[in-house]
């Protein structure tokens, strides 16, 4: 191990999150790799992060990026070697940078060895490592399940006459955790790759793991919400049953042994399963992926699911993180995320394009970073880069994104449409490559890329950023060493302020010296505020703020320009 001393502890901690397969290419075949990654290290290091989480790199047929499994234990090739593997982590440990792998275990590859073995008979030993189920007397599935990439969660496989859950493509087979010797299994890989040095997991819908089982054996239709189609089914596997149990067992079995740090992803968590499962004596992992705050912008219960969108009211957003704040304080600790490769940019989602892009990116990290948690940054987004907006379905890479289009347009729904929905929330917004320079490709690979550049490249890329004081790079730098700086950033108690203002979102982090009051206008329109009670006034010191000092202006009121932010210190 090489830690400077004082190892850092995950509460102090800025994390990044790299899709590998978009990050940096080494040998020019167009797709992202492991030397890649170990070639711009120094980037992370200049940026200040102490995490970087990675999205899967095992061995898989990429049905889901890497989100589909077929060995735990090898490095997918187009990726790079176990060597390869070594060297980045003995680079990125080198600069004092820890690393979390994605632990994908929910489901696996239908090329995984067990699940090939699985489904070629009903008496074959790891049958029952995956769920099955006998069709309906008219030979129809078991349950009216719809799968988070279209169609029934059930797909037939003739040898065994049966039905498997998969709660994704049918290519992510769902693995059966009521089963010991699964859970023995993961349990093991996790030591497997703790044991060679990493730092941490993050856990891919981790809640999902335990199935509502009735007393038979059975699981249960779901409430008809949207009549004649399958039906949302999130709510009947998320947060199971023997959820806790499961993850307490992993703690004891695994976690407790190492020094980790863990992020759960937990679709539809309350406030309440954010609070047991983080909570440090009794829970099992450091940290949640809450989606509250992710689903705001889309219509509740339309048969088109997160495609249908609506517009955010910044009321709704403020009082689903301060819930969170609150309800998280001195029992558990939250994760701050806007984007990942699951969701769109954040500047195009939250904030503006144009020539205030690069503003409202930073009001929105502001705001973001001076909240009680672990902050999560996703490449790119310390540019400000935007969504695409490729005309042709052709141009799309991601399996979510090409099934809706499939079956929005066999539907309906006209062309134009549905490409509206995916230009607003497709997952490869997210995926298109990290722009580095403005060279062919934009330094991203000398081959032609996997999938298209954002035409922005040529101003937004890291090099054009680095060189530039007043980038939004600089500014999460900022952010970032100021979390280090100031104690009231991890320990103050988060108090909302302005909770019926529209557009001025801020709060105060009371600490025992310090208040410190962060505010941004969240509108292109400028906007007033009062001074909030209770906040000192004597001393007001800015830490940071998106434009120059000489344009605030602050005093018994707060006048603030359009996606104006200001983090003060205020005694
Ligand atoms: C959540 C991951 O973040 C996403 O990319 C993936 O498609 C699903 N889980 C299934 O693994």
């Amino acid at each position: 191990m090489h830690f400077a001393a004082e190892r850092a502890d995950w509460r102090n901690a800025v994390v990044y999150q790299i899709y590998p397969r978009s990050f940096c290419d080494s040998n020019g075949d167009g797709v992202g790799d492991l030397p890649g990654i170990t070639s711009r290290l120094d980037y992370l290091q200049a940026l200040g992060v102490q995490v970087v989480w990675l999205s899967p790199i095992y061995a898989s047929p990429n049905d889901d990026n890497g989100y589909d499994i077929s060995d735990y234990r090898q490095i997918m090739a187009e990726f790079g070697t176990m060597a390869d593997f070594d060297a980045m982590l003995a680079g990125m440990h080198v600069r004092g940078i820890r690393l979390m792998m994605d632990l994908v275990v929910n489901h696996t590859s239908d090329e995984h060895p067990w699940f090939v073995q699985a489904r070629s008979s009903r008496s074959n030993p790891f049958h029952d490592h995956y769920i099955w189920a006998d069709p309906l007397p008219d030979g129809s599935p078991p349950t009216n399940w719809e799968a988070a990439f279209q169609g029934s969660v059930w797909t037939w496989n003739e040898p065994t006459g049966e039905y498997y859950l998969h709660m994704f493509s049918a290519k992510q087979p769902d693995l059966n955790w009521e089963n010991p010797k699964v859970r023995q299994e993961v349990h093991a890989l996790m030591r497997f790759w703790l044991d060679k040095g990493v730092d941490g997991f993050r856990m891919d819908v981790i809640n999902m793991i335990s199935k509502p089982w009735d007393a038979q054996g059975r699981l249960p239709q779901a409430p008809v919400v949207r009549e004649g189609f399958l039906q949302p089914s999130f709510a009947m596997t998320c947060n199971g049953p023997r959820l806790n149990e499961f993850l307490r067992e992993m703690r004891n079995e695994v976690l407790d042994h190492y020094d980790t740090i863990t992020v759960g992803e937990a679709p539809l968590a309350t406030v309440q399963q954010g609070r047991d499962i983080t909570h440090p004596q009794t829970g099992s992992l450091n940290m949640l992926f809450q989606f509250e705050h992710m689903d705001l912008d889309s219509v509740g219960g339309h048969v088109n699911g997160k495609w249908a969108r609506k517009a955010l009211d910044w009321r709704d957003m403020k009082a689903c993180m301060a819930r969170w704040q609150e309800a998280l304080h001195g029992t558990g600790w939250n994760s701050l995320y806007f984007c990942n490769h699951d969701q769109p940019r954040s500047v195009s989602r939250f904030g503006t394009m144009g020539t205030l892009r690069e503003r409202s990116a930073k009001a929105l990290a502001t705001w973001l970073h001076g909240m009680q948690g672990t902050p999560y940054i996703y490449q790119g987004e310390e540019l400000g880069m935007g969504n695409v907006a490729f005309d042709r379905i052709e141009d799309y890479r991601d399996i979510e994104t090409l099934n809706f289009y499939r079956v929005a347009t066999a539907r309906g729904q006209s062309h134009a449409d549905v490409m509206a929905s995916i230009h607003a929330v497709g997952r490869d917004n997210a995926r298109t490559p990290m722009p580095w320079n403005s060279g062919p490709h934009a330094g991203f690979s000398t081959g032609q890329p996997w999938i298209g550049l954002n035409p922005d490249c040529p101003q937004v890329n890291a090099e054009a950023a680095q060189a530039d004081p007043n980038s939004v790079f600089h500014h999460y730098r900022q952010l970032i060493a100021l979390r280090r700086q100031w104690p009231v950033l991890r320990d103050g108690r988060f108090q909302l302020l302005w909770a019926e203002d529209p557009q001025v979102c801020g709060y105060a982090r009371l600490g025992a010296e310090q208040t410190l009051l962060v505010v941004s206008n969240m509108s292109g329109q400028s906007a007033t505020a009062p001074w909030p009670e209770g906040v000192p006034f004597t001393q007001v010191h800015c830490l940071l703020s998106n434009l120059d000092p000489a344009d605030h202006a602050w005093g018994r009121a707060l006048h603030l320009q359009p996606f104006e932010a200001l983090m003060l210190l205020c005694r």
